[in-house]
């Protein structure tokens, strides 16, 4: 079904039955969006601003805010629904997520970070401490809602983002990491499930790494891209940064994905 024509309301069946097959034949590529959703609202506005303070001596990391994850929590999902962040950071979601009466699981490479997140949440035991790119689906049990936001990188860093930027690596490789990274999300899912990234374009030094849509197409191998929501900024922004958001942006997206329900609804 072509993204943004809902036909479950016309009257002539038959009709609509071409145009769906006409749209489908069309639409097989990456980007289609396999279900018909009500619609949303693709634009926010938003304030900049965490509720807890950062640890000490992490003041420059960048955190999702709270008011975004709760949005999102809040549309996706349900009271008891489990929510999986693997990129746990300082926990955000899995707060979030706990305090919306949601069950939080969650990953973090960083063992100070998960020992930071246990602290927070009552079920401390559901943050684990691993790598992305290669844990164990089995360790957690099937969740309804991954809301989660990657490292960044631009095209010019030559380290290694999902290892804090140690090591060597490249943009093409981190786009790679990227789709495997969400093939682990997708073993966590159930079918049907919603993933949300929250990501970025950076400006850096005059140069735009469009590292939101790259990473919508890298991901939209694995799961079916139903949309983005732009996140506009209020306020300073994180310490120190480049614009109201940081990145040279005082904007950022949430691209929104469904794990594929069935065969017919694979991305192709
Ligand atoms: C952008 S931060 C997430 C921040 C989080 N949303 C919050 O609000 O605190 C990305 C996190 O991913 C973690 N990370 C990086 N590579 C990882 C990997 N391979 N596996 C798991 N976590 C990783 C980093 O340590 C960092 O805490």
């Amino acid at each position: 079904m072509t993204a943004g024509v809902d036909h479950r309301d016309c009257h002539d069946h038959h009709a609509c039955a071409q145009q769906v097959s006409h749209d489908h034949a069309r639409d097989h590529h990456r980007y289609s969006s396999s279900r018909s959703r009500s619609p949303v609202k693709t634009h926010l506005s938003l304030q900049y601003a965490h509720d807890e303070k950062l640890p000490a001596g992490y003041s420059n990391e960048v955190r999702s805010p709270d008011a975004l994850v709760e949005r999102f929590l809040v549309a996706h999902s349900e009271p008891g629904d489990r929510v999986f962040d693997p990129f746990a950071g300082f926990g955000t979601t899995l707060v979030t997520a706990e305090r919306l009466g949601r069950v939080p699981y969650g990953l973090e490479y960083e063992p100070d970070r998960v020992a930071y997140v246990r602290e927070r949440l009552d079920a401390a035991g559901n943050v684990r401490a691993g790598d992305a790119l290669a844990f164990d689906s089995d360790q957690f049990p099937a969740c309804d809602l991954c809301f989660t936001s990657p490292p960044f990188v631009t095209e010019a860093m030559s380290t290694d983002a999902f290892r804090n930027y140690a090591g060597e690596s490249s943009y093409g490789s981190y786009l790679d990491d990227a789709t495997r990274v969400v093939r682990g999300i997708r073993r966590v899912l159930k079918p049907g499930a919603t993933v949300v990234l929250d990501v970025a374009n950076l400006k850096h030094e005059g140069h735009v790494t469009t590292l939101a849509w790259d990473l919508a197409d890298a991901v939209s191998e694995v799961l079916s891209f139903r949309g983005e929501v732009v996140v506009t900024w209020e306020g300073d922004g994180p310490p120190g940064s480049d614009g109201a958001y940081g990145y040279g942006y005082d904007h950022s997206y949430c691209l929104v994905f469904d794990v594929p329900e069935s065969e017919a609804d694979e991305p192709r």
